[in-house]
């Protein structure tokens, strides 16, 4: 039987040497009919290789699986992360007005008070009428990690202009180096420290947690009442000794790298207060509803899909950098890597059986323009091809420094452009003849020089760079990996992938205090004697 991936496979084998520039020769309008707009956004998917057939073709692969029925069930609240028995509704945390009834049960009262504590924490605490054991609050810590950190501490960086809250820092490795670094300095008396765990069971934050109350205990007759805790286990709340008051909770179909619109962003909300939280939180439902109600062909995060599995799937390459040409966006990239390899990383369908095509590709990047002065050489000229995802806003912030930006955007353009044109043999011997040289010195010389171009990108341009932009890129990304997972067939809600790791440490960790024990390989018994010994 041809499946619809045989047939991809098939068109993208008789394209044979076809290159981008080829496409845009044949199609004159293929710059506006490749480029697709929404809501301020637009995503120009034009430099690659999809052609009108194969988005075709793609969009007859994303039918094929039923992704708009699939779609449908996630924001009625089925449960679609069959392996936890859970549904997926992180989107309902943005649509506080709307309306989700999850067994027989309307959800969205409990959301909304939820919601409106933690925005009269944030007022009370902005304003002083909630303070420190020393007077207002100055800073806070935020302690969690994974999705109890990544996504609040990429959203407070993006977002610094708009900041005119406390200080915000965050805590997540259980190396001491990350809190002994993060607390120097930092007043125990002035500070406010959040514990963000959805279980509140995770070593790294429950370690971190107990080592900042120390911290706080030398320092303050009560060091609970500076602690408030993101987390629907209010027992180990309050065995922690934390006031129901500050402890903001949400439930198990908030899955943790989706968490970053309710409780888990309150250090973005105590940053850029409540009405700017509101807006990010708008940006990211004015994505749900485009994603709902757009045609496929026209659908953002429909099309960002299709063109990562054409280039991971169909094409083969096993990564994807996104490469956003905005320094706050400095931990989009992290960020991103939990979103899509989390969800998206994964060996077997929903049915447990194998997967046939690859899943989710490695993620990677870092902002423009640092990049280009580190990585980019492989980019252009090494031999694997890394389809690249370009950001970029219109305008900055910094209006005494726009002439930054236009060199910023110019450099991204021309990043783009590069990869898809290249610079071919003639053009570099020319190029070294014009030096002067000649011979068998011009062509070694001309060799080094060619770039050979027709490498993929991509590029999401926004007005600026705000909490509403802000939200419907991370909703944007987070649909994205729902396309994908539904397309490949996947559970994009569970990790089963990290618990090995976990249990394995637990085990390890006698072992690097103590004497040998049974039950490990010969080289982790080896290495945790070297590592006895070489602490002395
Ligand atoms: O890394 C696994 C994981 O469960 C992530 O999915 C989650 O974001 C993170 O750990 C933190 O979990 P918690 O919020 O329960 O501490």
């Amino acid at each position: 039987m041809t499946t619809i991936w045989n047939r991809l496979a098939d068109y993208r084998a008789a394209q044979g040497d076809t290159r981008i520039t080829d496409l845009f020769e044949a199609d004159p309008d293929r710059a506006e009919n490749f480029a697709t707009q929404a809501d301020g956004l637009v995503f120009d998917w034009s430099k690659t290789l999809i052609d009108a057939g194969a988005r075709d073709l793609l969009l007859e692969l994303a039918r094929g699986a039923d992704l708009e029925a699939r779609r449908e069930a996630m924001f009625a609240g089925a449960r679609i992360n069959e392996t936890e028995g859970r549904a997926v509704l992180h989107t309902a945390l943005r649509n506080l007005s709307g309306s989700v009834v999850l067994d027989g049960q309307d959800v969205m009262p409990e959301l909304r008070a939820t919601h409106d504590r933690m925005a009269g924490f944030a007022r009370d605490l902005r304003s002083g009428a909630f303070s420190g054991q020393g007077g207002r609050i100055t800073d806070v810590v935020n302690i969690g990690i994974g999705g109890s950190d990544l996504g609040p501490y990429m959203a407070v960086l993006a977002l610094a202009p708009f900041h005119d809250g406390p200080r915000v820092h965050f805590v997540s490795n259980v190396d001491g180096a990350d809190i002994a670094d993060t607390l120097k300095g930092l007043d125990p008396a002035t500070t406010l420290v959040i514990v963000a765990s959805k279980t509140f069971t995770t070593i790294e934050t429950m370690t971190n947690a107990q080592t900042a109350r120390d911290w706080m205990a030398g320092s303050v007759a009560q060091p609970a009442a500076q602690f408030a805790a993101l987390s629907s286990a209010t027992e180990k709340t309050a065995d922690f000794g934390i006031d129901l008051s500050r402890v903001f909770g949400f439930e198990d179909w908030v899955g943790g790298r989706y968490s970053v619109w309710g409780p888990i962003g309150l250090s973005l909300m105590l940053a850029i207060g409540p009405e700017r939280f509101d807006e990010f939180l708008a940006g990211g439902a004015a994505m749900d509803a485009h994603f709902r109600a757009a045609p496929l062909e026209a659908n953002l995060p429909v099309l960002l899909a299709l063109v990562g599995i054409w280039h991971h799937q169909v094409c083969g390459y096993p990564t994807r950098a996104v490469l956003p040409y905005d320094n706050r966006l400095l931990r989009l990239p992290a960020y991103l890597q939990q979103l899509e390899m989390e969800s998206n990383g994964k060996r077997v369908a929903m049915d447990g059986s194998e997967l046939a095509v690859p899943s989710g590709p490695v993620v990677w990047g870092e902002p423009g323009t640092n990049g280009q002065h580190a990585f980019y050489q492989l980019i252009h000229q090494g031999t694997s091809v890394v389809p690249c995802e370009f950001i970029l806003a219109a305008r900055g912030h910094e209006e005494a420094l726009a002439h930054h930006h236009i060199l910023l955007a110019a450099n991204c353009l021309a990043q783009s452009e590069a990869l898809m044109r290249g610079r071919s043999l003639e053009e570099a011997r020319a190029l070294m003849a014009a030096r002067g040289l000649e011979g068998p010195e011009l062509e070694r010389q001309a060799r080094h020089r060619v770039f050979p171009g027709n490498r993929p990108s991509t590029t999401l341009l926004m007005r600026q760079l705000t909490p509403y932009t802000l939200g419907q890129v991370v909703a944007l990304y987070e649909h994205r990996v729902f396309v994908e997972g539904v397309i490949l067939r996947i559970n994009s809600f569970d990790q089963w992938g990290v618990e090995l790791g976990k249990e394995l440490a637990l085990k390890v960790e006698p072992l690097l205090k103590g004497e040998d024990a049974a039950g490990h390989d010969a080289s982790t018994l080896h290495l945790a004697r070297l590592f006895r010994s070489m602490r002395g």
